[in-house]
């Protein structure tokens, strides 16, 4: 068994899937843990890979933790074992709190956002110095099948947390007001929230070739309508807030962490 998956929700189960997808991974590779034997075989058959119980995850090559942080307190004893392994995603516990509980310090840390569901993420990698090239590198493979990997290091995840992790959530505020404004000037709510989902993509692709401010004065012919338009997002200060936003995500993230490496 080349990974143990302990807990197979939202992000474990889009990483797995990913992973199973892009072929870095076969299903006899596979297994999932969750201390319920019901919930670890419903786990088990919804990904069609193995049911792990205690001796499972002691027996697999290595463990990707993608539970709760709160609930890593309680996992960790379950799961530790002597030079194992592991990579988590959980936000906010930090690679020195994981190699104190888990006592090995084979671990690497990483922070993927919900794009992984769509191969989508950007995921920050960083990992302790006792962390093998073996180690890296597969999870840099693991992460590279759902999205693109950046290597970084450990002071600035708090950041990427509120940037990137955070940010999926930012972004469909803007989609569903965009949409809002569309029912404002009277379409229906279907069609007003295709349109906001088709120009977010459009300006996402066209990010890719050009600067934000150059495709923004692109759209903004003189006298025009997006210059109007602009002019309104600057009255109610939308820069602002979300700068102001990421900023206390970040903030949030670092809160978060300290308390995590607190319960140590
Ligand atoms: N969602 C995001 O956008 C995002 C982004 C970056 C990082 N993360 C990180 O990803 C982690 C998981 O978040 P999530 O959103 O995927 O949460 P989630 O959907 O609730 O997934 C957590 C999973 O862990 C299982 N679980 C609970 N206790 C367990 C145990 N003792 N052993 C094994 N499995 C157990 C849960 O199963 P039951 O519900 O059956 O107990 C659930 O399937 C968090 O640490 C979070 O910080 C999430």
């Amino acid at each position: 068994m080349k990974l143990a998956v302990v807990g197979a929700g939202r992000m474990g189960g889009a990483v797995l899937a990913g992973a199973l997808r892009a072929g870095v991974l076969e299903s006899g590779d596979l297994g999932v843990y969750h201390p319920e034997a019901e919930r670890r075989e419903s786990s088990a058959r919804r990904f069609g890979v193995a049911a792990l119980d205690d001796a499972g995850v002691h027996a697999a090559e290595r463990v990707l933790i993608a539970v709760k942080p709160q609930s890593f307190e309680r996992v960790a004893p379950l799961i530790a074992q002597r030079d194992g392994s592991y990579i988590s995603l959980m936000a906010g516990v930090t690679v020195e709190t994981m190699s104190a509980r888990l006592g090995s310090g084979r671990v690497v840390r990483a922070m993927p956002n919900l794009g992984a569901r769509v191969g989508a993420s950007a995921t920050a990698l960083t990992w302790n110095p006792e962390a093998t090239d073996d180690d890296r590198a597969f999870a840099r493979s693991l992460f590279a099948a759902v999205g693109t990997v950046y290597d970084l290091p450990e002071r600035l995840f708090d950041a990427f947390t509120g940037l990137s992790g955070s940010g999926p959530a930012f972004a469909a505020v803007v989609a569903e007001s965009l949409a809002d404004g569309g029912v404002r000037v009277g379409f229906g709510r279907d069609v007003a929230r295709d349109l906001a989902r088709q120009v977010l993509l459009a300006t996402a692709r066209l990010l890719e070739e050009q600067a934000p401010a150059d495709l923004k004065d692109e759209v903004a012919s003189a006298g025009g309508t997006a210059i109007a338009g602009l002019r309104a997002l600057e009255r109610h200060r939308l820069r602002f807030a979300l700068i102001d936003a990421i900023e206390a995500a970040s903030e949030r993230a670092t809160e978060l962490a300290s308390a995590n490496g607190a319960r140590r």
